[in-house]
């Protein structure tokens, strides 16, 4: 279980995590999905234990992460975002290593069982240097599992894969967080759908949308997507359509189009059909079309502040 509180974090000027609350649940996948610089990774450092918080506080398997930190890390498996792995060690005594910095008992067996785990037991005598990227990740997995935490905070696992190492890295975790806490981070909005049970939309530093795959789903199955065409001058009826009950997000789309979504329960097309004609304005189109979870990811996590990353 992991409570995150009003969590809150300052790089200097610039606010990287902007008041964050959310629940983890165990057994649960949850999925972090969010844009480049959204704050998934500052987020997963603070819990870890590895940074502190400006503000807010959070708690991981109960123990709070700034004033009970060392509980913190014994209880948090963590996958980095690159992960840190010595080439010139073989897999088995990396492994043996990072194990002998936990002070695990028994280390020889506890570090086969978890290649096991991972799939990794024919590899154990070879140099991480000679292993594929996919490879590479699992043993970041196996040095997160070593001491079988009941937290799992894994930061974009499967980046940088191929197809195939892309289903397997997502299968594995899947089986390993059946009794686990895993929160996840992605930016890939079909591998959040695919392999969590909830997803958090992250954007800015600030959640945006929390809900089960499915769920996020269905309400968007509610809305209808709509693009009119009108003949030059589509800001002109931006007014008129805005302020029609049930119409949202109106977006100008050039000089002559604008979109928007409505509730499919409450069909407003004949409303707009005369707000273009009170706007004295041809329309020459509209065209419809199913909102998919992408449009709403990118509607949600989109830069409308026009400041960008450095
Ligand atoms: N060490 C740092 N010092 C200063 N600013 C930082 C630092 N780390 C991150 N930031 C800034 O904080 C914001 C959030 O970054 P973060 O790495 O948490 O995003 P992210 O969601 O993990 O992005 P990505 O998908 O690219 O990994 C960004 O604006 C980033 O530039
Ligand atoms: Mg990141």
């Amino acid at each position: 279980m992991i409570q995150v509180s009003n969590l809150t974090k300052d790089y200097g000027a610039r606010r990287a995590v902007d008041g964050l609350n959310f629940e983890a649940r165990q057994g649960e996948i949850t999925g972090f999905l969010g844009p480049n610089g959204a704050g998934k990774t500052t987020t997963m450092r603070i819990l870890t234990g590895y940074m502190p918080p400006t503000d807010g506080t959070a708690t991981v398997a109960g123990f709070d992460i700034v004033k009970e930190s060392l509980e913190v890390r014994k209880r948090v498996g963590y996958l980095p975002e690159t992960v840190p792995l010595y080439t010139e060690m073989t897999v088995f005594s990396y492994l043996k290593f990072m194990a002998d910095l936990r002070h695990l008992p028994d280390v020889d067996n506890v570090v086969s069982e978890t290649l096991d785990m991972v799939g990794l037991l024919d590899r154990a005598d070879g140099f991480i240097g000679n292993l594929s990227k996919g490879m590479r990740q699992r043993v970041g997995l196996a040095q997160a599992l070593l001491h079988r935490p009941e937290v799992l905070i894994l930061d974009e696992p499967t980046i940088g894969l191929d197809p195939a190492q892309i289903i397997e890295v997502r299968n594995l975790i899947r089986e390993i967080g059946r009794e686990r806490t895993v929160l996840l981070s992605t930016h890939i909005l079909s591998e959040a759908q695919q392999i969590c049970d909830r997803i958090l939309i992250i954007n800015k530093g600030k959640i945006v949308a929390e809900d089960t795959p499915e769920n996020l789903q269905a309400s968007l199955a509610g809305a209808q997507r709509v693009q009119i065409i009108l003949r030059g001058q589509a800001d002109k009826a931006v007014e008129e359509i805005s302020g029609l009950a049930g119409v949202q997000n109106v977006i100008l789309q050039g000089e002559d189009r604008l979109e928007f979504q409505y509730d499919i329960q409450n069909d407003i097309r004949p409303n707009v059909v005369r707000a273009v004609i009170k706007a004295k304005l041809d329309m020459l189109e509209m065209r419809t079309a199913s909102l998919s979870l992408e449009d709403i990811f990118l509607q949600l996590t989109k830069d409308d502040s026009a400041e960008s990353e450095e």
